[in-house]
């Protein structure tokens, strides 16, 4: 091992602290669904400050409301320390990209944290902080997994990758219904699972509807996307795929729980983990079969396969 702690891959700062900044956003994530499902967005209706205080205010709403922000600003710093780390210590240009792309995107999700406050939680800034949320986790995540295998990294070329953008592209169409589902209440009107008779105003039956097709294409999609480049993945790809199979039939029991408890606030806030961590997880697979990524020295890695 070398001197900087470098062992076949990224410094050690960088890699503990990548992981940390992806592991709290995960909890960030689930934190904002805790505050909507359980009605707390409006718990501070001012901002910055909570009732124009800095300190907590211990109160069911507002401390689920400012517990959301201060995570949100340990996530900045976070964000912040890793990048710098990045850029002094890795060779890796997709890592440094990366990085970059997590810092830009936390201080646009900050201010759109804020908006969705003061414009009293409209429904489109909460969508497009959810949106912009996951892609932000996205970001973490990439950072973290190629600081983790560093130049150890084999590309492992395939032509299913497009399959597995198209299938990230579908996920995040499916979590924004999911949203409009909460947000709409339309997750009352469907009790029955996985056919929905739908006793309710016609507008919310067909949102629920909508949320559960779109939940049958996307499944359908990354089954397909994983069987395709099993192929051309190697051993762990192929465990992390049965991992993400398994994620996959999860999110859909929780999500029959939901429907069922008619949006249990706690089974809601378990279905969004869930979602989030087949996200983490379809990002990683996606991101590690494609294409090598270029180191800035001229010691390209190896291509492992190509088909
Ligand atoms: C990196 C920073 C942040 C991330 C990743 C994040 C993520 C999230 C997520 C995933 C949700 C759940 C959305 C849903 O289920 O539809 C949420 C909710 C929420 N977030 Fe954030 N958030 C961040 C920062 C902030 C900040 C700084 C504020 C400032 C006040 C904020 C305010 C809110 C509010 C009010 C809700 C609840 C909306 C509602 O009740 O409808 N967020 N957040």
């Amino acid at each position: 091992m070398a001197a900087d702690g470098r062992a076949g891959g990224e410094s050690r700062a960088l890699v503990y602290t990548s992981i940390a900044t992806a592991a709290i956003t995960y909890g960030l994530v689930g934190l904002g669904s805790t505050v909507r499902v359980t009605d707390s967005g409006m718990g501070c209706p001012s901002w910055p400050l909570c009732y124009g205080q800095l300190g907590p205010i211990f109160h069911y709403h507002p401390i689920l409301e400012e517990s959301h922000r201060y995570l949100a600003a340990i996530v900045s710093v976070f964000v912040f320390a890793t990048l710098a780390l990045a850029l002094r210590s890795s060779r890796l240009p997709m890592l440094r990209r990366a990085a970059k792309v997590a810092a830009g995107l936390v201080v646009f999700q900050v201010l759109l944290g804020g908006l969705t406050v003061l414009a009293r939680n409209a429904p489109w800034t909460v969508a497009l902080h959810l949106i912009t949320g996951l892609i932000f986790l996205a970001s973490v995540t990439v950072t973290a997994t190629f600081a983790v295998l560093g130049d150890r990294y084999r590309g492992l070329v395939s032509t299913a990758r497009s399959w597995g953008f198209w299938s990230l592209g579908t996920t995040l169409v499916l979590l924004f219904s999911g949203t409009l589902v909460v947000g709409s209440g339309a997750g009352a009107v469907c009790p029955t699972w996985p056919v929905c008779f739908g006793n309710g105003p016609g507008r919310l039956t067909f949102i629920a509807l909508l949320h559960r097709v779109i939940m049958g294409t996307a499944g359908v999609l990354i089954v397909a996307y994983l069987m395709r480049a099993w192929r051309d993945g190697d051993r762990g790809w192929r465990w992390r795929s049965v991992f993400l199979m398994a994620l996959l039939a999860l999110v859909a029991l929780v999500g029959a729980a939901v429907a069922i408890s008619k949006s249990a606030p706690a089974w809601a806030d378990v279905h969004l983990a869930a979602a989030a961590l087949l996200w983490i997880a379809l990002v990683v697979q996606t991101f590690t079969l494609g294409a090598a990524p270029r180191m800035a020295e001229a010691d390209t890695p190896v291509v492992q396969k190509a088909r």
